[in-house]
């Protein structure tokens, strides 16, 4: 589990960060939601080491992160995953050599080690054929996949996953959250997932956060999502046509689960 406390980040006069708190457990999809510009992939940053918060704690299984000795820092960034925004391969270099380059950089396997693990991960996201293919010659959605399988090639416990679904068609973008979603699970990993995608959150979200104005406004489970009181997490889920449309069909459904409870009801009074 990863725990964050009363982080606090400001960049030359803009304050980013207003004091978050949370806990995102393992094996569950902990996603961090919110408009463009609202300091999510800020908040990310500063739970990988990226960026150093102003204020604010952050454990990883009980182990102090920010602030702590070198070793300890190293030694947990060694079980970090991360999926940048954009999927950040490296043009230059095959798939086969993108996977393997955090296994170069962070363990001491040897190069028939390295290259078992290589096929493996890329065979688990689908793409056990694509090895020998430069990064330009690859779809979006694939490139997401070995962004993904590069992550994980360490053997990481905690995953990072800066939307993930961006710029893909709503097919792919499904089974990206459902391949991260299959490695959280398969391996019980902490992954955190910064989203603006409401269809992924609704499918996927265990836990969410709503960042709003660098505050936290809102957390739950995504079954409860619809149903908030907050007015800008409301504004948020229902600026979208479809998304107003789906409340509603719900609302219209519910009166009439109503009526129907509330006939069969006066049914029974008239039998009596
Ligand atoms: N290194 C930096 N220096 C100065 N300002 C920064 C830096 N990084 C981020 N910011 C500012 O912090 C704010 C939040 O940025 P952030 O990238 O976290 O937004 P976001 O919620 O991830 O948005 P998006 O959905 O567009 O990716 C923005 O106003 C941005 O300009
Ligand atoms: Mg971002």
């Amino acid at each position: 589990m990863i725990e964050i406390h009363n982080i606090h980040k400001t960049f030359n006069g803009n304050k980013v960060l207003d004091g978050i708190s949370g806990n995102f457990e393992s094996g569950k999809m902990n996603m961090l939601l919110g408009a463009s510009g609202t300091g999510k992939s800020v908040l990310l940053k500063c739970i990988v080491g990226l960026v150093k918060p102003d204020i604010g704690s952050i454990t990883y299984d009980g182990r102090i992160f920010a602030n702590n000795k070198l070793d300890i820092k190293q030694e947990i960034r060694r079980k970090i995953g991360m999926l940048f925004q954009g999927s950040a391969l490296f043009d230059s270099m095959t798939v086969n050599e993108n996977v393997e380059f955090p296994l170069k950089m962070l363990t001491d396997m040897d190069r028939q080690e390295r290259q078992e693990r290589v096929e493996f991960c890329l065979k688990r996201v689908g793409l056990e054929k694509a090895g020998n293919k430069m990064p330009s010659e690859l779809s979006g959605g694939m490139k997401k996949r070995v962004g993904i399988a590069r992550a994980i090639a360490p053997h990481c416990t905690y995953l990072f996953c800066d939307e993930p679904n961006s710029g893909l068609d709503p097919l792919t973008a499904i089974t990206i959250d459902e391949l991260i979603k299959e490695i959280t699970e398969e391996y019980n990993i902490t992954t955190i997932v910064v989203t603006h995608d409401m269809n992924s959150v609704l499918e996927y979200g265990d836990n969410v956060m709503f960042l709003y104005k660098g505050k936290k406004l809102w957390e739950g489970h995504s079954s409860t999502i619809m149903d908030t009181h907050v007015k800008e997490l409301n504004d948020f889920i229902f600026s979208n046509r479809l998304m107003r449309d789906a409340k509603k069909v719900e609302e219209i459904a519910e009166e009439e689960r109503q009526e129907e409870g509330q006939r069969q009801e006066d049914d029974k009074n008239r039998n009596r």
